[in-house]
Parts: C-alpha cells; structure tokens; sequence
C-alpha cells in the first residue's frame, strides 16, 4: 500500500515531521491573570492536539512584549516564568511524537483590543484593561486607536524581544518557531505600504520596509543555530489596491530565506477591515502554490482546508508541502488520525492508548 502524500514526512533542518497534516496557530484568549502565562485550558488543549495525530501544532502566537499582546488575555515569551511554564506540555508533545512549536508575535497598532467573543470592538481603553498601542507609523487600522509611531531607537529593541522569545521557545522544549509577519500585525504593518509610511532606514522601499522582518530572521537564526527551523506566516497580499502584493511577498520571501528562513506559512488579509476576499474551500491554496513557483521556497497552505481528502488532494497534487488546518482541528481534536484512516495511511502513532478506536468494527467491548 503507498503511502498518502499528506503522510510522507518532511524535514526542516534538524527537525523530521512525521506528516504534513499540521494544526495551525489559533489564540485561545485564555492567558491566566492577564500576565501572559498559558493557563489549565493551554495544556490541556495543547496536549490534546499533540493526540491529534498532526505532523506538527504550532502553539498561537504568543507576544514577544507585554504591549503586543493582541488582547489582554494572549499569550506571551517575553519572560522566564512563562517559558518554564510551557516544559511539560512540550516534553508531552514530544513524547506522541508531535513536533511542537509556536508562532511569535507582535500585534503593533492592533494590540490591545477585546477577546473575539467579547462585544467591544476596536481598541480597549485603559479603563478596560487596554494600553496605547505602537506601530511603524501613527496611521490606525480603520476604527482603532491611532497608534504611536516606534522611534527609530527603540526598533533594534523590538527586534531583540522576538530574538529572545525564539531562545525562550526553545529553552521551553518548542522545536521550531513561526514568525507572525500576516494578518495586519506588527511585522506585516512594517512589510504594507499602509501601514508603514516611515521616511527612515525602516520605510519606504520595499527593502527598508522588510528590514524589521529580515532583521528578526537573521538575528535568530544567529542566535538559535542551524539546526531549529525558522518559519514565517504571510499574508501574500492585502486584498486592497495599493497595498502589500503577491509580487512583493516573493520578493521578500527569497530575502527571508537568504536570512535564515525555512518554510512559508501562506496566509492573506488583515491589514484592511473592508476587503473584498473571495472565500470558499482552500481560497489561499493558489497563493501558496504561487509563492512555491516563484521563489522554490517550501510552503504550506491554510484556509478552509476541512476534509483529509482535500489536504490530500494540496499535497499530493503538489499545491503546497504542507497543509494546515485550524478550526477543523477545533471541531474535531483527532483530526489526523481520522484523516489517516480515511487516507489509509499505516501509522505507528496511532496513540496506544486509544488502539481499540482505531478501527469503527473494532470486536469486543467486554474485556474492560
Ligand atoms: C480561534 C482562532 C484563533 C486564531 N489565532 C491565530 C493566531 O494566533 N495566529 C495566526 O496566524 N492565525 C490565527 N488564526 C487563523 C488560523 O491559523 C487559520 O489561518 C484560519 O483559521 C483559517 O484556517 P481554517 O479555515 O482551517 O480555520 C486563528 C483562527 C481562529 C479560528
């Protein structure tokens, strides 16, 4: 019997997935006491999907700095108790056989806003909880606080806490980190003419625009070595005239595996709240598959991908290398191993504990 293509490993660097069925990162807005530490709810929810039988979960993004948490209740690397805190929900991952990373994060002029179930929309005020947010330039996303503009000084200093967050994940026992250069954060703000109209060295040109990105890169990969994977989510394009392309992504795209990048995490939107994006299943497939022809990078592809054959059908018919799936793994925590089995895919991960479920017809239910 071959082997499903969603169920081929793939390596980055010194790290081998066991398939290309991965969970994408999703917030869960559930940090305890607001001080960024992963609460009950992360490890359990965590550890679940380390059960899922994924290739990989890619923990949500967690800020690098109190002040670019999305919400309140996000998740952060900017101190060592809350690395310490996640080493026995890595240790657990590991031991399934998931590889376990995190994306990091900075929400720049769309940090400090409300839980997504929560009624307030736009920017928390103090009062609330909230804080004045930063960004490239004092140019708001539209119905938010108009944020402050970083000072040409204290870049290097934003630069520095995504290097130490990457050092912290790994200390934490996470395999790999995912920058999070998409949906209309900090990274991507810098990347879009849109939210970036800077006249300095962190402005401008494309290269000025992607040097907080590249520096980010580079800077970690210095730092983590050459053996932990580096991946970047994008956004390949702001849905918008006159915004951040798919011709740029390429661009800097080669420029960010030149710095040390392994694998693109191709998303889109987020930088403008009234695009047009046209959404129906696997909407983004084609911009990561355009990305992969233009620039040979590996890449992955999110976005409404719901049913293993669909996934399949991305990997296998040489779309993406990978496919990530969020909600679907949210309605249904065993997803992997649910796509295994329709797959056919022969997997010695089938977690031992829930062997007697693997197979519907399974015989007895009277020896326990
Ligand atoms: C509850 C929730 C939280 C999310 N949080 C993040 C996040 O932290 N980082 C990120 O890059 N994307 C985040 N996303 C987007 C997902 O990673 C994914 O790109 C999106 O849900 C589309 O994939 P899907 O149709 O398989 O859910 C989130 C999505 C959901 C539903």
């Amino acid at each position: 019997m071959s082997t499903p293509a969603l169920f081929v490993p793939i390596r980055f660097r010194g790290v081998t997935f066991r398939n290309r069925l991965w969970v994408a990162p999703m917030t869960m807005f559930t940090a305890e006491d607001r001080d960024g530490m992963p609460s009950s709810f992360h490890h359990v929810h965590v550890a679940g999907l380390a059960l899922s039988g994924a290739g990989a979960v890619i923990v949500e993004n967690a800020a690098v700095a109190p002040g670019g948490r999305v919400t309140p209740q996000d998740i952060g690397l900017w101190n060592d108790d809350q690395w310490d805190a996640w080493r026995p929900t890595t240790a657990f991952a590991r031991e399934y056989g998931a590889r376990i990373g995190i994306q990091l994060g900075h929400g720049g002029r769309k940090a400090s806003t409300a839980r997504s179930w929560e009624p307030q929309a736009g920017t928390l005020p103090e009062s609330a909880g909230g804080w004045q947010p930063v960004g490239p330039s004092a140019v708001p996303y539209a119905g938010y606080a108009t944020p402050r503009a970083l000072a040409a000084d204290e870049i290097p200093g934003t630069v520095d806490a995504f290097v130490a967050a990457a050092l912290r994940a790994r200390d934490a026992g996470f395999e790999f980190v995912e920058f999070h250069a998409a949906h209309g954060f900090l990274l991507h703000q810098f990347l879009s003419p849109l939210a970036n109209t800077r006249r300095d060295d962190w402005g401008g040109s494309l290269a000025n625009r992607a040097r907080l990105l590249l520096a980010v890169i580079r800077r970690t990969r210095a730092a983590v070595g050459d053996a932990f994977p580096l991946f970047v989510r994008v956004s390949a394009t702001d849905w918008t005239p006159d915004g951040w392309d798919e011709d740029d992504t390429a661009i800097v795209t080669r420029w960010a595996v030149d710095a040390g990048a392994d694998f693109f995490d191709v998303s889109t939107g987020g930088m403008v709240p009234d695009a047009t994006i046209p959404v129906f299943p696997g909407y983004q497939v084609g911009f990561a598959e355009r990305l992969r022809d233009a620039t040979g990078v590996p890449v992955g592809a999110v976005g409404l991908i719901t049913t293993p054959q669909q996934a399949e059908e991305i990997v296998a018919g040489g779309h993406a290398d990978v496919a990530l799936v969020g909600r679907e793994f949210l309605r249904d925590p065993r997803f992997g191993l649910r796509a295994a089995v329709a797959l056919g895919a022969d997997i010695d991960y089938h977690p031992l504990p829930y062997h007697r479920a693997k197979h519907r017809l399974e015989a007895s239910l009277t020896s326990v």
